[in-house]
C-alpha cells in the first residue's frame, strides 16, 4: 500500500536540468506517478538578487577554487521551506556521514527533506554552521558536485517508500538489507556457451533453494566484504559454517 500522503524530496542545486532524466524513467518515475514520492528541484541560481546572479566567490585567505555564497542558499531554501525550514537540509558532501542501506531506512521514515548539492571547492562554512541540519558522502572519494550524490540518496530511499516496489519482500531481500551482500541470481537459458544455471535452482526444491541462496550470501559477503559479518544478524549455525571456512582457508 502506497502512503496517503507522498514522501517531500527539496533538491536544491546549480544544475537543476541534470536531475529530470533519471526521474522520469523506472521506479522514480512509478513511485511519483503512484503518489508515493514527490520531488520539487530548485535552482539556487533563480535566488540571488544581482545582475550577473553570481551564486560563487574566492575564498577568504587565498587559495585556489570558488566557494558558495551563503545568500543564495539560504534564500533558496529559506524561501521553499520557511525560516526556519520546515524540513531536515541535509548537505551532500565527502565530509558527510556515510551513507548506508540503515542511513536510507532512516530517511525513508521522514515526511519530507532536503538535500542540498554542492559545488566548486564547497559551501561557505556558515551554511553548514546554521542551515543545514545533517551531512552526508556516499563515498570516499571526491565528486565534481552533490547531484550525484543527492540523486543516490533520492534513489536508495525512494525504493524503501511503502507501495513502491512490486514485491512488498522486495527491500528486505536486498544486498545490504539484513547486513550481507545478496546471492547470485540467474535468468532462462538454463545453459549459456555451456555454462550451466546451478541444478538446485531449477530443483524446484523451496527449502533446498532457500539453505543454497542463504550460503552463497554468507560465502560472498564473506569473500567480499568480511567487514559486513560483524554486524550481520547470523545464526550460531551459520557462525561456525563461516569459522570453518576460515580455518580451511589456513
Ligand atoms: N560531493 C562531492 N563528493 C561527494 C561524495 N563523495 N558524497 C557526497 N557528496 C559529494
Amino acid at each position: 500500500m502506497t502512503s496517503p500522503f507522498p514522501m517531500r524530496f527539496d533538491i536544491f542545486t546549480l544544475f537543476p536540468e541534470v536531475f529530470q532524466p533519471y526521474l522520469v524513467v523506472s521506479i522514480l518515475a512509478r513511485a511519483r506517478r503512484q503518489g508515493a514520492v514527490e520531488v520539487q528541484v530548485h535552482n539556487i541560481r533563480d535566488w540571488t538578487t544581482d545582475r550577473h546572479h553570481v551564486v560563487d566567490d574566492e575564498p577568504y585567505g587565498g587559495g585556489g577554487g570558488m566557494v558558495m555564497k551563503p545568500e543564495p542558499i539560504f534564500a533558496a531554501v529559506e524561501g521553499v521551506l520557511g525560516r526556519p525550514p520546515r524540513a531536515p537540509v541535509i548537505l551532500l558532501t565527502p565530509q558527510g556521514r556515510p551513507f548506508t542501506q540503515a542511513v536510507a531506512r532512516e530517511l525513508a521514515r521522514l515526511p519530507h527533506i532536503a538535500l542540498l548539492c554542492g559545488r566548486y571547492e564547497g559551501v561557505d562554512e556558515r551554511v553548514r554552521q546554521h542551515l543545514v541540519t545533517d551531512e552526508i558522502s556516499i563515498g570516499d572519494y571526491v565528486l565534481t558536485g552533490g547531484e550525484l550524490a543527492a540523486l543516490v540518496v533520492l534513489d536508495a530511499v525512494t525504493r524503501l517508500l511503502p507501495g513502491v516496489l512490486g514485491d512488498p519482500d522486495a527491500p528486505a531481500k536486498d544486498s545490504h538489507a539484513a547486513g550481507l551482500l545478496e546471492h547470485p541470481h540467474y535468468t532462462r537459458p538454463p545453459v549459456f556457451r555451456g555454462w550451466e544455471v546451478p541444478e538446485v535452482l531449477r530443483s524446484g526444491d523451496h527449502g533446498r533453494i532457500a539453505r543454497w541462496r542463504r550460503e552463497q550470501s554468507l560465502r560472498r559477503t564473506w569473500e567480499r566484504r568480511p567487514d559486513l559479518l560483524a554486524q550481520a544478524d547470523l545464526t550460531p549455525e551459520e557462525r561456525a559454517l563461516i569459522a570453518r571456512w576460515q580455518t580451511k582457508e589456513r
